[in-house]
């Protein structure tokens, strides 16, 4: 395919791509009879092979609690594939699905690792894979402690063994704990039997396509970092809005809330990419630093200061796309005296020489009136309006917008000229969207994350170190929630934003974008 096959106004940008295909990999999925496997996992892994990038060399190993033979597993994965997977060729289903194999059992049974153990090696010689093995958990939070000392006790972590040094790696789902204590205690069991190296700690915000470009926008360019600071820019505002309610996850969600669900992962990640400094290198650890640094870099909340920087809610009932929809209360399992919430939105500072007092606002919520991931920078105004005589002494300052989801893309608003008379200024909206420009689908989360899993890239994946200062910056929230000493108000689902959550921004004189 040529540049001008993409888009005509490429035609002369030259695309450099680095892509590495998967080493020979084994990989065992726990929980491979659910959700995740199906909807995410089996299709992700299925386009990485379309696409030519997953060895010949590999095989999947599901485990669960299902009693599944293999040619029963095998069914599931055609339907998952039918179902989730887009432009995936016969051909490559076949030869996928033939790589597919299960083992069932209790995950607290020492004899289901022992199993697993001696197929993993059946496999692997049957498949000629000498290269890593792979132990994804896609199984509940509360699993994760107990299987992965099963598979060290088991012989199956590799750690600090000289012949297979970091030839196994191990995949987390978040959430990583429930708060500082509970991932602390976590990692300290992983850590038991794994190294930092081998852990691939999943937040599937880092693998979207938009969400890497921050990245590729502001380092590989010189135009913007020159004013991505407090002399240029007012404020940042990153919005996660869902229509989505709680669907059929109550069980985990109502333990959760959004602040547990979106904030301490999703959303400072992204806070993170947006306002680090540049890392020296385009390495794991170099970028990994930085989020770091610039985590710790958060003003800390004084006691009683959260009540000005956080805002809850949650959803009552309300019409979304539409349809009358139930109160979060009224859900399918939740507790009819839930205090969880299913909104938050913060104010947030980042104390140093770029950033020192520019408004960070963050808000997430669910059953809001549309779905909208977005990142906007907006600019300062200009210091003088030559256009007060005409009665334009207040001009619009110009906002980047980093549209993550859904119309993934970017935008500049900016003022222009309109035709006609002497002066006549409107907001021009610069805009591209990368389903115009590249054609092709864009790849899910997952796909780039499983293809950096296995070609051992840990750059979007959090460390530890990430972890642990974004809850330990959120305890004192946290704390003051669980005592009941901030309000949860109701917003109608559907709904754009509430009064509450618009009064965080009026504070200072500014107010959140619309949805
Ligand atoms: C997950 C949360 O991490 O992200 C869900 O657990 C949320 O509650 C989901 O709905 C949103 O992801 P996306 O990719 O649809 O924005």
């Amino acid at each position: 395919m040529t540049v001008q096959d993409i888009h005509p106004s490429l035609a002369a940008m030259e695309i450099v791509c680095a892509e590495t295909a998967a080493a020979p990999t084994a990989m065992v999925v726990f929980g491979a009879s659910g959700d995740l496997a199906h909807r995410k996992l089996l299709p992700g892994l299925a386009q990485i092979r379309q696409r030519g990038l997953l060895s010949e060399h590999f095989c999947l190993l599901g485990c669960g609690r299902t009693e599944y033979s293999d040619e029963q597993f095998r069914q599931m994965a055609r339907e998952a594939l039918r179902k989730n997977a887009k432009g995936i060729s016969d051909d490559t289903a076949r030869s996928f699905i033939e790589g597919l194999y299960y083992v069932s059992g209790d995950y607290d049974d020492p004899a289901l690792y022992q199993r697993l153990k001696d197929r993993l090696a059946e496999l692997k010689a049957r498949h000629r894979i000498s290269g890593c093995d792979i132990f994804y958990l896609a199984v509940p939070p509360a699993l994760y402690g107990r299987i992965t000392e099963h598979l060290g006790a088991a012989g199956l972590s590799c750690k600090g063994e000289p012949e297979c040094q970091q030839c196994a790696r191990l995949v987390v789902e978040k959430p990583f704990g429930r708060d500082l204590q509970t991932a602390t205690e976590l990692n300290q069991i992983l850590y038991r039997w794994f190294s930092e190296e081998q852990v691939y700690r999943i937040d599937h915000y880092l693998g979207k396509e938009t969400v890497q470009n921050l990245m590729i926008f502001r380092f590989a360019n010189g135009i913007f970092e020159p004013v991505w600071n407090r002399s240029h820019i007012d404020n940042v505002q990153i919005t996660i809005a869902e229509t989505l309610g709680v669907e059929h996850r109550a069980s985990y969600y109502d333990q959760s809330g959004a602040l547990r669900d979106m904030f301490q992962n999703h959303m400072l990640q992204m806070l993170a990419l947006v306002a680090m400094e540049p890392p020296s290198s385009f390495d794991a650890d170099r970028i990994r630093d930085e989020k770091a640094k610039l985590l710790r870099s958060i003003r800390p909340f004084e006691f009683d200061e959260w009540n000005s920087s956080f805002v809850r809610g949650r959803y009552g009932p309300g019409i979304v796309n539409g349809q009358h929809v139930p109160a979060y209360r009224e859900e399918r399992g939740v507790a009819a005296d839930s205090t969880t919430e299913t909104f938050v939105a913060a104010r947030l500072f980042v104390d140093n020489w770029r950033w020192k007092d520019v408004p960070f606002y963050l808000r997430t919520g669910k059953r809001l009136a549309r779905k909208d991931t977005e990142i906007a920078i907006t600019f300062k105004q200009v210091p003088h309006s030559l256009f007060g005589s005409v009665g334009l002494d207040e001009l619009p300052p110009n906002v980047l917008v980093f549209r993550i989801q859904p119309e993934e893309g970017m935008s500049l608003h900016f003022q222009a000229k309109r035709p006609g008379s002497k002066i006549c200024m409107g907001t021009l909206n610069m805009s591209f969207a990368y389903k115009d420009v590249f054609h092709a689908e864009m790849p899910e989360a997952y796909e780039r994350l499983l293809l950096d899993c296995m070609t051992g890239d840990q750059t979007l994946f959090t460390r530890f170190d990430s972890v642990d200062l974004a809850w330990r910056l959120l305890m004192p929230v946290l704390d003051a929630w669980q005592a009941g000493r901030t309000p949860l108000p109701e917003y109608p689902a559907g709904s754009e934003s509430f009064p509450q959550a618009d009064a965080l921004p009026a504070a200072d004189g500014r107010r959140w974008r619309r949805l």
